[in-house]
Formats: C-alpha cells, structure tokens, sequence
C-alpha cells in the first residue's frame, strides 16, 4: 500500500505532462489507496485493543493543546465540506491524564463525523468543560441525529447505521467503535445525544480523568 501510494503520489506530480483522463485515475488511486491506508489502522487499532496488546502513554498534558491540533487538522476539511467550525476552550489548562496521541484521534474521529454527517452549510462545535474530576469534550453538529432505533447500534464495529448504502459519505464503521475502546482504556467514558433544540443534530461526548498532582510534562514545581 506504501508503494501504491507513493507511486502516485510521483504521478500525481507529472500532472503537467499527464491528460485529463489520467491524472483523474491518479486522484482515484490515491483517495482508495487513503481510504484502505485508514480502513487498515483502524482495524489494526481494535484487534491491537481486543488481544489486550494496546500500549498506552498515560501523562498528563493540557487537553486544550491536544484539541487545537484535532482542529487545527480537521478545519481545511470542514472549509472543503462548506461546514463552520467553532471551538470553546477555557483560558485556563485543563490537565488531563491520558495518551494524548489517542485522545487527538478521537477528537479527529468526532470531529470528522460532525462534519460528515451535517447538514449542508451546517456548523459544528467543539467544547471543553470540567465536571468532578473528569474533563468533558463534547462535538456538536447540525445533522440529523441518530435515530432511536439505530442508537443502541452506536459503538458497534463496522455498523454504519445504514450510511453504507447511501452515496457520498465514506467511512469504514469504526471510528466510534475505536473511540470508545481507546477511551475506555483511558479511564474514561464516551457517549452521545440527539439535540433538539434551537436544531436538530447529535452531540458526542467525551470524558478523560482530570489530572491530580503537580507534575505536567514531566516538569516538577518545588
Ligand atoms: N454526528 C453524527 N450524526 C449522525 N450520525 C452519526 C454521527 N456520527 C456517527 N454517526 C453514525 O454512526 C455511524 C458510525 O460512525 P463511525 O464509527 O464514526 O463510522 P463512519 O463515520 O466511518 O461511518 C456512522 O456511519 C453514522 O451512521
Ligand atoms: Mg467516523
């Protein structure tokens, strides 16, 4: 898959010397190639997690950094899909502790079906509140929500909910099922709610265990 990608990345950069027809192959090849690259991760990420052989890096760190590059990754796409984007974070640290690679994919994983599955010209938000000893991370958008009867399939590998059949949006049905698992690894805890009101759409919530005690990064106070 690393040379697939790579070879037509290479193409990708002859376009001058490519026809239209052929340098619309190449950007076919590279967005499957990406998507088995994704498809690949995540499945290696959960079977990793179900034979118990995830390694975690639990430290603390402030969560505000590790969402600012969630959001700083996920803003183009959201630019590209026509969706607003806003953040709330506190002006103070919130710090946590977790792996925070992890934590920073399950932010993308939110993020990235906040934007996928809104409405058209739609907006998400992504805010970070603190509630007894836990950090709370919730995404908001203004989709349709879940529907009753297909919640409880939430968190489900490889479950999409029926999105597999309709055309246009992509994704593998693992993200949320990862998420989880991850967060759960973390001490944390994952969920979700349709909103009804001032608009429809779903919120998804994190929670990750805030961190107590004076050592963050590694850097002790006297
Ligand atoms: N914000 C959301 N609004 C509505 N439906 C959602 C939202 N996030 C996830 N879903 C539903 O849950 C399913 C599983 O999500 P996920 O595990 O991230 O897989 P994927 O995005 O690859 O389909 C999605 O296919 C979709 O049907
Ligand atoms: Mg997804």
């Amino acid at each position: 898959l690393s040379a697939i990608l790579g070879f037509a990345q290479l193409l990708e950069l002859e376009q001058a010397e490519l026809s239209a027809r052929q340098s619309a192959s190449v950007q076919q090849i590279l967005k499957a190639g990406r998507h088995l690259l994704a498809l690949i991760n995540e499945v290696l990420d959960i079977s990793s997690i179900e034979a118990g052989r995830m390694e975690l890096w639990l430290e603390p760190f402030d969560l505000r950094d590790a969402l600012r590059e969630a959001l700083d990754l996920t803003s183009p796409i959201a630019e590209a899909a026509g969706i607003r984007l806003e953040a709330e974070l506190p002006a103070t640290p919130v710090v946590v502790r977790a792996d925070r690679r992890r934590v920073v994919q399950v932010a993308l994983n939110l993020l990235s079906n906040a934007i996928k599955y809104n409405r058209p010209n739609g907006a998400a938000w992504l805010r970070l509140g603190e509630t007894e000893g836990f950090a709370r991370v919730a995404v908001s958008d203004e989709g349709n929500g879940v529907a009753d009867a297909a919640a409880p399939r939430l968190f489900t590998p490889f479950d999409r909910l029926g999105r597999e059949r309709a055309a246009g949006v992509e994704g593998t049905g693992l993200g949320l099922a990862l998420s989880k698992r991850l967060v759960e690894a973390m001490h944390g805890a994952i969920g979700f709610e349709n909103r009804t009101a001032p608009a429809r759409g779903a919120v998804f919530w994190f929670d990750l265990p805030v961190h107590v005690g004076a050592p963050v990064n590694g850097r002790q106070d006297p």
